[in-house]
C-alpha cells in the first residue's frame, strides 16, 4: 500500500512531531513525515525535523504582507510534496480560507482538553486551575475557529492529586498515542473509501 503523505506544523517543542514522526518511521502509521511546515525559526521542532532528516518549511509571518499570501506559499511547497494529510500539532494559529479550501477535510489538530472546554493557550493550566476533576485530550478536523472542528477522538485524564507537571507528562503522553491512532483511522477510512 502506497504511503502517505503527511505535513506537520508546529510552533514550538515538537514532542507530537517526533512521536508521529517516530510512529512512522517504524510502520506503526503507514505514512512517511514528508514536510514540517514551522512559523519560528527557534523553535525546537525543528532540531527534531534534522534529526530524522524532514524537509522543513520556515517562515515568520511577519514577514508576509497577510496570511493569505503565507498560506499560498505553504500550499504550493505542500504540493511539491504531494502532501496528503496535514497534522497541526502546537501550531499557534489559526489557519484561513487558503488552507482549508485547498485541503478541505484534510486538517487535524490535536488539542490538551476535553473540548470544547479550555481552547485556546495554556489548556492544561486552564484546566488544572478551574479544579476540574477529569480532563484529556481531543483530535479533530480543523475549521477557521480555535480549536473548532468536528471532534474525532478524545481521551479523558482524571486529574486525582496530581501536581500541574505531573498532569502536563500525563497528558502529552496521552496526546502522542491519541495523535497516532486519529491519523491511522483517517489513513485507513481513506483506503477504504
Ligand atoms: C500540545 O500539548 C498540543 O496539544 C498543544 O500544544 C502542545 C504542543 O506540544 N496545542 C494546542 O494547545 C492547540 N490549541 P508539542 O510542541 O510538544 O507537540
Amino acid at each position: 500500500m502506497i504511503k502517505k503523505h503527511i505535513a506537520i506544523f508546529a510552533s514550538g517543542n515538537g514532542s507530537n512531531f517526533e512521536a508521529i514522526a517516530r510512529a512512522c518511521a517504524k510502520n506503526r502509521v503507514n505514512a512517511v513525515v514528508a514536510l514540517l511546515v514551522c512559523d519560528n525559526p527557534n523553535a525546537f521542532v525543528i532540531q527534531r525535523a534534522k534529526k530524522f532528516d524532514i524537509p522543513v518549511f520556515e517562515f515568520q509571518p511577519k514577514n508576509y504582507a497577510s496570511k493569505a499570501d503565507y498560506e499560498t506559499e505553504i500550499v504550493q511547497i505542500l504540493k511539491k510534496h504531494n502532501v496528503d494529510l496535514i497534522c497541526l500539532a502546537g501550531y499557534m494559529r489559526l489557519v484561513s480560507d487558503v488552507l482549508l479550501n485547498e485541503y478541505e477535510g484534510k486538517i487535524i489538530n490535536i488539542h490538551p482538553s476535553l473540548l470544547p472546554a479550555f481552547k485556546g493557550l495554556n489548556a492544561i493550566q486552564q484546566a488544572f486551575e478551574y479544579g476540574v476533576k477529569l480532563t484529556g485530550v481531543t483530535t479533530h478536523f480543523v475549521d477557521k475557529t480555535m480549536d473548532g472542528g468536528t471532534i474525532i477522538g478524545q481521551v479523558a485524564v482524571p486529574i486525582g492529586n496530581c501536581t500541574l507537571e505531573e498532569l502536563e507528562t500525563h497528558i502529552h503522553a496521552v496526546e502522542h498515542e491519541l495523535y497516532i491512532n486519529t491519523i491511522n483511522k483517517i489513513i485507513n477510512y481513506e483506503n477504504i473509501t
